[in-house]
């Protein structure tokens, strides 16, 4: 694997390989990999033949009071994880590689309405930064494909959103959520808790689970079901920002058409706030 900081160098070696008519896959990630991103990178090996990840913690993306100072930066650990799974190419751009006019002067992607729903309430600003740093990748490294983790699935929809609206001609793929054995999500935020916390944090997919059953046995008081997951979320001592069910495609409240189910959360717990989410299909 090769490790490589600037965008024009990144571009230089990606077109040698381009030209060799070599596929590429993206992963984007903000570093601190775990077995999340590990399935991500396996995912892209058995799509392209040149895989390249980026680091970059995007600080566009952090609201003033979020954790962007703290967030955890584990670059050795990083560069292990990806040469065993057998990355090809590790783009790690500097803040002024990627915003050299400044943060506050660089064009932004907004995406109307899916941005400022659910997460986007509570985080304003939080998926302008995504859109705009993901774009800019994708400008930058011009892959064929690029691969997002389906437990942000917000975030997904967006980028979706962004790269169709922007004729962006790179396929945009999801990768399956990877947990813990209790359930828990893999997430680097996961190492903001305390051995309490993390004792409590598998009720999230317990609760998701549970109001996915529930949806597939044909209940359709979304409120009631909502109601009852915020609750047992509340007593295993998080405070949940929404616990939501939407259709998978909008978004939006399900409509009586709607087949395809995503339940929603996001949650917070001491430092961390974590998000997770299941989807059901029902019969077609
Ligand atoms: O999911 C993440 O790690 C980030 O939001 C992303 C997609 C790499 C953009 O900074």
């Amino acid at each position: 694997m090769i490790v490589i900081e600037s965008p024009a160098d990144l571009r230089r070696e990606l077109n040698v390989r381009r030209n060799q008519g070599r596929r590429i896959a993206l992963v984007p990630t903000m570093g601190n990999l775990h077995a999340g991103h590990a399935s991500l990178v396996d995912q892209a090996r058995s799509l392209a033949d040149e895989v390249v990840v980026s680091i970059f913690v995007n600080p566009l993306q952090f609201g003033p009071n979020e954790d962007f100072a703290q967030y955890p930066r584990t670059p050795a650990e990083d560069e292990s994880l990806l040469i065993a799974h057998g990355a090809h190419i590790l783009f790690r751009p500097t803040v002024q590689d990627i915003y050299p006019r400044g943060q506050g002067e660089s064009a932004i992607v907004h995406i109307p309405h899916l941005a400022e729903i659910l997460c986007g309430e509570f985080r304003p600003g939080h998926f302008d930064g995504v859109a705009t740093v993901v774009t800019k990748l994708l400008g930058i490294v011009q892959p064929d494909v690029a691969i997002f983790g389906e437990k942000d699935f917000q975030q997904l929809a967006i980028i979706r959103r962004a790269v169709a609206d922007l004729s962006v001609p790179t396929e945009i793929l999801g990768g399956t959520t990877v947990r813990e054995a209790n359930g828990l999500a893999m997430s680097s935020r996961n190492r903001y808790l305390d051995p309490s916390q993390r004792a409590a944090a598998p009720q999230i997919f317990r609760s998701l689970s549970s109001a996915g059953k529930k949806i597939s046995a044909g209940e359709r008081d979304f409120a009631a079901i909502e109601q009852v997951a915020t609750g047992e979320l509340q007593n295993a001592g998080f405070k949940p920002d929404y616990f939501s069910v939407r259709d998978a495609e909008s978004l939006l409240v399900p409509a009586p058409t709607t087949k395809r189910f995503v339940i929603l959360t996001a949650a917070r717990i001491g430092k961390a706030r974590l998000i997770d989410n299941v989807q059901v299909q029902t019969s077609p």
